[in-house]
């Protein structure tokens, strides 16, 4: 029951739900990955099942669209239908420009692309994601198996000369194995601290031979909502503008609480 949640996962949920009721039928959206996104797919299943919602989902990984096919939400390939009107997804990190760190469930090839092909992006986060400057979080970075620690070392390199405070890269682990995302990619989380120069950074990342992508959304996103955990949602745009959207009541939600994942 919705009572029974953490503060900040009820936090992430009311910026799910609230990105989730500005779908509008017809719509091909972009699902993004992790447990904030996770939310949002309920809450579009909610409104599929009682409100008859008609649109299509593209999922961003397979364990999104595991979650979405089981609450049935109509779902397509990106290939399928090409463009999409929306993309929802969380974040790890978001600036004041709405530039995100993404990747914290190592989906961010296919949440970049599918976010690219969109033509509005929304971030639901809760405030905890917000940063004056990215990086605290480690930025991750998806790389081809082939000559990985090549591929890491030119990394480490090109840091050197870059506006970063920290220089470690580490291969993500699942217990002693490299984890494999869902093209059979490995992923390096690079430990800056703080990123001075985004932008550059991004564009240098993805011309090293080996970097499939970075987690670095530069100019992609277009709104965030960042929910409380006492039911406020705040919309924030590249302006810098902050408004209150909603302010969400926790004691209808029976439905969607019934079935937590992710
Ligand atoms: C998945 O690869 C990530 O980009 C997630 O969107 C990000 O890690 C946010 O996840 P949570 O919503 O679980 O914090």
């Amino acid at each position: 029951m919705a009572q029974d949640l953490s503060p900040i996962e009820t936090a992430k949920f009311m910026a799910a739900r609230h990105a989730a009721g500005i779908v509008e039928s017809g719509m091909r959206v972009g699902l993004g990955t992790g447990s904030t996104a996770a939310w949002m797919v309920r809450c579009l299943a909610e409104r599929v099942k009682t409100e008859g919602l008609r649109m299509t989902g593209v999922p961003t990984s397979r364990r999104t669209a595991d979650l979405a096919a089981d609450l049935g939400i109509p779902l397509a390939s990106l290939d399928e239908v090409k463009w999409l009107d929306l993309t929802i997804d969380g974040a790890d990190e978001f600036d004041a420009e709405l530039n995100l760190i993404k990747g914290g469930g190592a989906a961010l090839l296919q949440e970049k692309i599918v976010a690219t092909a969109s033509d509005r992006m929304i971030v639901i986060a809760d405030a905890g994601k917000e940063v004056a400057q990215l990086g605290a979080f480690p930025l991750p970075v998806e790389v081809i198996p082939f000559g990985w620690q090549t591929t890491r070392r030119l990394i480490e390199e090109m840091l050197v000369g870059m506006d970063v405070l920290g220089h470690d890269c580490r291969l993500r682990l699942v217990g002693d194995r490299p984890l494999l995302t869902d093209e059979s990619n490995y992923v390096i989380d690079l430990h800056l601290n703080r990123i001075g120069k985004a932008r550059h950074l991004a564009m240098l990342l993805n011309q090293i031979p080996g970097v499939v992508e970075n987690g670095l959304f530069i100019d992609i996103c277009d709104t965030v909502f960042i929910g409380h955990a006492d039911g406020r949602v705040m919309m924030r745009d590249r302006t810098g503008a902050t408004q209150a959207e909603d302010r969400n009541d926790l004691s209808d939600l029976s439905n969607i609480f019934a079935n937590p994942g992710d």
